[in-house]
């Protein structure tokens, strides 16, 4: 057993049975999922939720379960009751250093549905920032003064640092990802895995179920989130459409090859459209960097028109992380295969459900 002692004296224990990074460089060249470890509480709960890599199926299967259990649970009952009180006296923090409508306001009602305060950063300019501070130090400040921070930041580095000083330091502070620039959003996925979950068998064979992930792929952190996801179920082909220029990063791919993972990647939409089971939009995340007009002219070719839709399969579930620009029309909101929305509605479960099992509270009774 070693022991690190805690910023203000308590000391944690760790598990003696893994491998243990002497330092961040080191923690830096492991791979996430070399990771984990660390980035898991001794009792095997997720304590840092930083890549989608991290979930199992059967994590990833109880807290669908959980969520849906909450979602479907009478609102003057005694569940719900028991859920207002489960994490009662503990504190969340958010600070989202990028703009957020959707992520920021369900982890915060989820944060205050199961009986947590809040409280938040959202304008740095406006925090010690502006004095010199660096964002490690806001960040520190943040889990000394809280049970639970939950950050987005456009620097992916920003909450790997905060992640590994956390562990180094013995802090007890639970850390959840709501977005790391352009490299993963893993409770987005949840959210869409959830609602994939709700329509399909994933695990069907004759014929294996086909997800189309569209768009921008190489910047896309919740597409990226998303087939790492459908990647614990293998039989699931994926298939990612996207103009040259924004193709799928190859480290993904890689990974997904070595798991055995049926993809395909293509340029054109209209050639897979009538194959798909589940499309996956997403828009040009152009806050990146430098977007070509020749990328964007061909950006429409990505778009869910009004005549694609009318190829696709009658039984098939469209899907898009919001917010959305031309690739995904209003009207059609309408048409029964979008789910867009009921992914929206079931934001705020499943971050309940993440943070109850964080928190070692997602047992039946909640106690
Ligand atoms: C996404 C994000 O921030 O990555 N939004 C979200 O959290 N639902 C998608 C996007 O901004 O395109």
């Amino acid at each position: 057993m070693t022991t690190a002692i805690r910023a203000s004296g308590a000391p944690t224990v760790r598990r003696s049975d893994e491998a243990m990074p002497e330092s961040y460089e080191e923690f830096r060249s492991w791979s996430p999922r070399q990771r984990s470890g660390i980035l898991r509480g001794p009792d095997g709960r997720l304590r840092a939720l930083l890549y989608a890599q991290q979930f199992d199926r059967a994590l990833l299967e109880q807290l669908v379960a959980l969520a849906e259990r909450i979602r479907s649970a009478e609102p003057e009952g005694a569940f719900r009751a028991a859920l207002s009180r489960a994490l009662r006296g503990r504190a969340a923090a958010l600070y989202f250093q990028q703009p957020s409508t959707r992520t920021f306001v369900s982890f915060s009602l989820a944060a205050q549905g199961i009986g947590m305060v809040t409280e938040e950063i959202r304008s740095p300019e406006r925090a010690s920032l502006v004095k010199g501070e660096t964002t490690l130090d806001t960040l520190l400040t943040l889990a000394e003064l809280s049970d639970c921070v939950i950050l987005r930041h456009d620097d992916p580095e920003a909450i790997e640092r905060f992640a590994w000083e956390i562990h180094d330091r013995g802090l007890p502070t639970r850390l959840v990802n709501a977005g790391s620039g352009a490299d993963q959003h893993p409770t987005q996925a949840l959210l869409d895995i959830a609602t994939l979950i709700s329509r399909f068998d994933l695990s069907r064979t004759d014929p294996p179920l086909t997800v189309g992930i569209v768009g921008d792929l190489r910047r896309a952190r919740t597409a990226r989130s998303l087939s790492y996801l459908l990647a614990l179920y293998p039989t699931v082909r994926q298939v990612f459409i996207a103009p040259p220029d924004l193709a799928m990063g190859r480290d993904l791919v890689t990974a997904l090859e070595e798991r055995g993972v049926t993809l395909v990647e293509t340029t054109e939409f209209d050639a897979v459209i009538e194959e798909l089971d589940a499309v996956y939009l997403t828009r040009m995340q152009d806050e990146y960097g430098e977007t070509s007009e020749t990328v964007r002219a061909l950006f429409g070719n990505y778009r869910l028109s009004s005549e694609r839709a009318a190829r696709l399969r009658p039984h098939a579930c469209v899907l898009h992380p919001l917010p959305r620009r031309e690739e995904l029309p209003i009207e059609l909101d309408r048409d029964p295969r979008t789910r867009h929305w009921e992914a929206v509605h079931r934001g705020r479960f499943l971050r309940m459900a993440l943070l109850l099992h964080m928190f070692g509270k997602d047992t039946t009774d909640l106690s």
